[in-house]
């Protein structure tokens, strides 16, 4: 897959956080209610934490990779609150960001001593596994969701695609199955999504589903273990 790169616009969210706005499917990366706090409450608190508790080795997957804030906060995590944790990280993306979109992208001051691992997290080439930091070994993949595989499986992913109203085609039975095939019994998926059709689909295909109070300005988020 060729390694076009999208120029997107910054949006400012009410935590003082800033997201980015995909010129072609025309959506936020993150909550207008707060890009830094939806990110840290859905896929820290509700799945780095409760998969943290029973293993120290985790194996993490990542749907829309985008501007690298949860791989960054699961970075900064890791390294403050969980001293003895290993992640093995992976994204994927479909849509890899312009560099200059990342360098102008502004972390809130509390990250801002980040700011060159965050540029060395977006330098680092694609399909390569590389260290960043010491306690997380990263891989991103520049691919559709569509036509990704591994043959082995993940501890936890983060499914961040954008909402089921722009991009239905990643909520559907297929994605489902794929989350299906790329678990095994006990792994964990989070999502700020809650819509029903893809929570009854999660069911359906093995996994036990939990409706989680959502990050601020969303009623509920997903959190689905596979059985
Ligand atoms: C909600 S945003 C993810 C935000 C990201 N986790 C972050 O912290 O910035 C959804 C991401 O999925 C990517 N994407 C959209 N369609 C995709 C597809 N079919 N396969 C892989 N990635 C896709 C988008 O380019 C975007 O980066």
């Amino acid at each position: 897959m060729k390694e076009d790169s999208i120029k997107a616009s910054l949006v400012k969210t009410r935590d003082g956080s800033f997201t980015l706005h995909h010129p072609l499917i025309g959506a936020t990366y993150h909550s207008t209610h707060g890009a830094v706090q939806e990110s840290m409450h859905v896929f820290i608190e509700q799945g780095l934490f409760f998969v943290a508790e029973r293993q120290k080795q985790i194996k993490i997957l990542e749907m829309g990779f985008g501007s690298g804030l949860n791989a960054l906060l699961s970075r900064l995590t890791t390294e403050s609150r969980l001293p003895k944790h290993h992640l093995f990280y992976e994204g994927i993306e479909a849509y890899p960001l312009a560099l200059e979109t990342i360098a102008a992208y502004p972390l809130p001051p509390e990250l801002s001593v980040w700011q060159t691992a965050f540029m060395e997290l977006h330098q680092s080439p694609w399909g390569q596994a590389f260290s960043w930091g010491r306690q997380m070994i990263v891989k991103k993949h520049c691919c559709q969701w569509q036509a990704f595989w591994a043959s082995y499986t993940f501890d936890l992913i983060y499914y961040d695609a954008f909402a089921p109203s722009a991009q239905p085609e990643l909520w559907d039975a297929a994605s489902v199955q794929k989350l299906h095939a790329l678990t095994h019994p006990g792994s964990v998926v989070v999502t700020y999504c809650a819509q029903g059709a893809f929570k009854r689909l999660l069911k359906a295909t093995g996994f036990q589903v939990e409706a989680l109070p959502g990050a601020p300005g969303k009623r509920e988020m997903t959190r689905a273990v596979r059985l």
